[in-house]
């Protein structure tokens, strides 16, 4: 094996940004096999649950801090409407979910079961209300029945329904993609929309909102300009931004069967989003300096054929090494941009697209993206610091090496991923700022094509991988294909 060397540099002296840990964040939709199947079983299920939920599945999602997870979609929100999914289950209405495969959803997941399960795994939720289909007052009423502790026909039905105490909540979405299936509206009627919508959900009981505008799809500058332009910084807290990693649409390709071109050209479609953010966060920059409007990376992750055999309305996919090497490479992008990225959810958490997790009754699978999250966990509300890293162009603009670092309490950590198939990256890393002598790296690395199965779950885990500090200088090799994370103090 052959192996080129990259210096780098990390300047703990020089803060960035701070790494909300938001930005580790999920999405789960009601999309395929994510809610039934993934995370919600029912409470009569042979299958360890509490109240419905997967024990497996809430285990997993605490082990990587899961920080915050966004419901209940996706294009399913437009058509959500939430007074579906409250009360006795008996009584809740079955729809059709238009959007994904046209399958019956029964309702038996709703407000009540989503907050419980964010409350289980110890994480916020993100709630996106529907301005597709939806109305003013209806999008009013769910905010006053999850936050006011005060008396109203609302608070007295969540009562009946069994929450007595109001919830908090944080994050919520006006819409989403409503340039898209949230509408088809252009940005000048969306702007209308969403300043309307926003009025009426107010802070109740003691509860701030975070409100996000839908953002831009993928390359769309002009959403961004006409949003950025036309809502004042003071009615919007976050715009969510959506860039799906899929070189052809019309030609995306399987998940684990790809030459090599194709993984570069998948990688080269990941690494795009560095330039893209950069360049949404030049027009925030200019209608709001003082940074108080967050990038929401509200979708991501990659995009492949469904696998055969199963529901192309279902979205399933297999992961493989190759989305770990993205995952790795993206989560480093959204460390150096955590200046104005605050959240960012990966599409989505369990068997649909880039999923950390994939079920098949009773068993579960962490893929080889859960284990960069894992890799990557102690960037969680650090500080993000100066990284700098030799440029070594290794295939249509794909850099060889990527990598981000963070400080928190004295703990340096840093991330990077080794695109290249066939070298091992040769580190020589100087660290300012800080001074270290331990040190202590694990590794993700695998054949390219290598997933983890329900017969072979543990064929692609982490290890742990030689590395050496001395005189502040960190030396530690990358091999090829490979997430690596280290630690430092
Ligand atoms: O994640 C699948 C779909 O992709 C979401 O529902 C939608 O928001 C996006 O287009």
């Amino acid at each position: 094996m052959t192996s080129k060397k990259v210096t780098m540099l990390v300047n703990v002296n020089d803060k960035i940004g701070h790494i909300n840990p938001e930005i580790y964040g999920h999405f789960s939709e009601h999309l395929g096999r994510c809610i039934y199947e993934g995370i919600y079983v029912g409470e009569n299920s042979p299958i360890p649950n509490i109240e419905g939920m997967r024990t497996d599945i809430i285990d997993a999602f605490k082990q990587i801090k899961v920080p915050v997870l966004r419901w209940p979609g996706g294009c399913f929100a437009d058509e959500y409407h939430w007074k579906d999914g409250i009360g006795p289950k008996e009584n809740r209405k079955s729809i059709i979910n238009t959007n994904w495969g046209g399958v019956t959803e029964n309702n038996s997941f709703g407000t009540h079961e989503f907050l419980k399960f964010c409350e289980l795994v110890g994480c916020q939720p993100y709630i996106n209300g529907n301005v597709g289909s939806g109305t003013v007052q209806e999008m009013s009423e769910w905010i006053e029945y999850i936050t006011s502790d005060a008396t109203s026909p609302m608070t007295e039905l969540r009562r009946v329904n069994g929450q007595d105490k109001a919830w908090k909540l944080k994050y919520l979405g006006v819409g989403n993609e409503s340039w898209g299936c949230g509408g088809f509206m252009r940005p000048e009627k969306y702007v209308d929309e969403y300043r309307q919508f926003q009025s009426y959900c107010k802070n109740h009981s003691g509860n701030t909102l975070y409100k996000i505008a839908c953002g831009p799809n993928a390359t769309d500058y002009n959403w961004t300009e006409i949003i950025m332009k036309n809502i004042d910084p003071n009615f919007v807290n976050g715009i969510d931004f959506h860039y799906y990693t899929v070189p052809e649409w019309n030609n995306k390709g399987q998940a684990t069967v790809f030459s090599d071109e194709a993984y570069y050209k998948v990688l080269e479609s990941a690494n795009n989003i560095d330039t893209i953010i950069t360049r949404h966060t030049e027009i925030m920059n200019r209608y709001d300096p003082d940074n108080k409007v967050g990038l929401v990376v509200g979708e991501w992750g990659c995009w492949y054929d469904v696998e055969e055999g199963t529901n192309p309305g279902f979205l399933y996919q297999q992961n493989t090494m190759r989305d770990a090497i993205v995952a790795g490479m993206e989560l480093n992008t959204f460390n150096r941009h955590s200046k104005r990225v605050v959240m960012a959810n990966l599409a989505q958490a369990v068997n649909v697209l880039q999923s950390v997790i994939l079920t098949e009754g009773e068993t579960m699978v962490k893929t080889p993206t859960y284990h960069v999250f894992d890799l990557y966990k102690e960037h969680q509300d650090a500080d993000a610091v100066y990284c700098y890293t030799d440029f070594v162009t290794e295939y249509n603009n794909v850099p060889f090496v990527t990598s981000s670092a963070s400080e928190k309490n004295g703990r340096l950590t840093i991330t990077m991923t080794n695109a290249s198939l066939t070298e091992a990256a040769d580190i020589e890393c100087t660290l300012a700022g800080i001074h270290c002598t331990n040190v202590n790296a694990s590794v993700l690395t695998e054949e390219v094509h290598a997933y983890n199965d329900f017969d072979t779950p543990e064929r692609v885990t982490i290890k742990s991988l030689p590395a050496e500090i001395a005189d502040n200088k960190l030396s530690l090799t990358l091999p090829p294909c490979s997430v690596v994370s280290v630690a430092l103090s």
